[in-house]
């Protein structure tokens, strides 16, 4: 919650002018939230000048005693990036996991109460794991394999531009010959939250991009699983498990471990076309 220092406050409405909910306002000479209506976007707190405003009483750190990655640095972190499909079967630090599920709330986002879960319990990746495999072959005999299911998907799915034979092979190689579902990852990271505010799984994805590029600057690697948001995303069981209650979805997974591929070379492969107009 928005805390505010009336001693420090001058009422200069730098506050005011930003906040995108309008819900800042100065009455007389007070300033006042109208909390209900606050989004907890913090950006009123990022352009105070005085530091008149807080989170619960945390002090904001000043940005000017903040180093920043250079440019060089970020591409290089952005080049050095790559999805891992091979875990090493080695714990991860609980320190390091702290550290990736701290960058979420630097994300930009259009859902506030993300909720992040850290599963590092076996026995339930297992369970998971299995879960997503039987989802998987389950819409593969449904839609690929049964004639009646594939020429349904082509003229109905939602992705029914998408699928032909190519892309019917491409499903099968990788079920019956590519690499097993989570990929042995010794830790899932997910994001809850409620699937029905707007965007909230892309806003979801942003923030497993942040947790991303951090556990590649701290040496661990990690896959998107959007199998799993799929497969599980919204399964009983799942939510069982993992003590999600009714109203929130899984919306984002990502598998986090130290990586047992070394990746030698930087690829940029199929670049996208860019337009200027
Ligand atoms: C939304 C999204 C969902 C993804 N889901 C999966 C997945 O279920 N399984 C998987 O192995 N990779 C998944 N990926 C990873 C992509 O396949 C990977 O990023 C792509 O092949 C490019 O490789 P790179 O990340 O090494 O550059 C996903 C990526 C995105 C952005
Ligand atoms: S920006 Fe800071 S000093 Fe200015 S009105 Fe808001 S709280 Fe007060
Ligand atoms: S946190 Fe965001 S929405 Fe809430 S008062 Fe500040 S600027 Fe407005």
């Amino acid at each position: 919650m928005i805390r505010i220092d009336r001693e420090k406050c001058n009422l200069c409405r730098n506050c005011v002018d930003i906040c995108h909910t309008a819900c800042m306002s100065v009455c007389g000479d007070e300033l006042t939230i109208d909390y209900p209506l606050c989004s907890t976007c913090c950006q009123c707190i990022a352009v105070c000048p005085r530091g008149a405003l807080s989170w619960d009483g945390a002090e904001p750190r000043e940005l000017k005693g903040i180093e920043t990655a250079t440019y060089q640095q970020l591409v290089g972190l952005l080049k050095a990036r790559r999805t891992t499909r091979r875990f090493k079967d080695m714990a991860v630090e609980r320190e390091k996991l702290e550290k990736l599920c701290r960058t979420v709330k630097l994300a930009p986002t259009n859902i506030y109460d993300l909720e992040v879960i850290v599963v590092g319990d076996k026995a339930v990746i297992d369970e998971l794991g299995e879960m997503g495999r039987k989802g998987i072959r389950r819409m593969y005999w449904l839609f690929y394999r049964n004639p009646l299911g594939f020429a349904f998907l082509k003229r109905f799915g939602r992705f029914s531009r998408a699928v032909n034979d190519i892309d019917r092979r491409k499903v099968f190689n990788s079920i019956e010959k590519g690499s097993t579902n989570l990929h042995g990852a010794p830790v899932l990271i997910m994001l809850t939250g409620d699937p029905w505010i707007g965007f909230a799984r892309i806003s979801a994805h942003y923030a497993l991009y942040n947790m991303i590029l951090t556990a590649q600057a701290l040496g661990l690697g990690s896959c998107i699983s959007g199998n799993s948001t799929i497969f599980f995303g919204r399964n009983k069981r799942a939510r069982e498990l993992l003590g999600i209650p009714g109203d929130r979805s899984i919306l984002a997974v990502l598998e986090v471990g130290y990586p047992a591929v070394r990746f030698r070379h930087s690829v940029e492969g199929n670049y996208p076309a860019v337009r200027w107009i």
